[in-house]
């Protein structure tokens, strides 16, 4: 049985990654109002690992006994500086997840709930993926920018080429 802060924090956490879902959606719409298509399917994947990351909360959360009990999410904006500009968007919005696990682990750990801990270890390790992977395409976005069109063109070529990948039962 989950106790009610845990529960609490882990809706609110289920809250945040619905929006982070929203989020990345609205900057994929907004990256193929710019002609990028490439970078738009980035996104776009992005924003479909992050419905997965609500879902296996909303799992354990049911999985634990507890109540699943899902907030409103606020809209997420849809216009960015430059398309550069969302992808750093993209990632301080990670830095603030990964602040937000954190805070998660150590409520757990403060109720010694275990089981909650364990499952979170999950997350932190993903958090590490998710900052990098936006750090590393906001790095290919000024080396493109250098190139003039050209380097952009490739650019998004290289982003069409992420596929939406369904995260294993071994990760959690
Ligand atoms: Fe679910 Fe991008 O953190």
């Amino acid at each position: 049985m989950l106790k009610q802060p845990i529960q609490k924090a882990l809706n609110e956490q289920i809250q945040a990654e619905l929006y982070s879902s929203y989020l990345y959606y609205a900057m994929s719409a907004y990256l193929e109002s710019k002609g990028l298509p490439g970078a738009a399917g980035w996104m776009r994947v992005q924003a479909m690992e992050e419905l997965t990351h609500a879902d296996k909360l909303f799992k354990y959360i049911n999985d634990r006994g507890g109540r699943v009990q899902l907030a409103q999410i606020g809209a997420p904006g849809a216009e960015w500086p430059s398309p550069a500009a969302a992808f750093e968007a993209a990632y301080n919005h990670e830095v603030s997840i990964t602040e937000r696990i954190n805070k998660l682990v150590d409520i757990s750990r403060e109720h010694s709930d275990h089981n909650t801990y364990n499952f979170l270890q999950w997350f932190v390790a993903e958090q590490v993926e998710e900052e990098a992977t936006a750090s590393e395409v906001i790095d290919k976005f000024r080396l493109a920018d250098t190139g003039g069109g050209g380097g952009m063109f490739m650019l998004d070529r290289e982003l069409a080429t992420r596929a939406f990948v369904m995260p294993t039962s071994e990760k959690g």
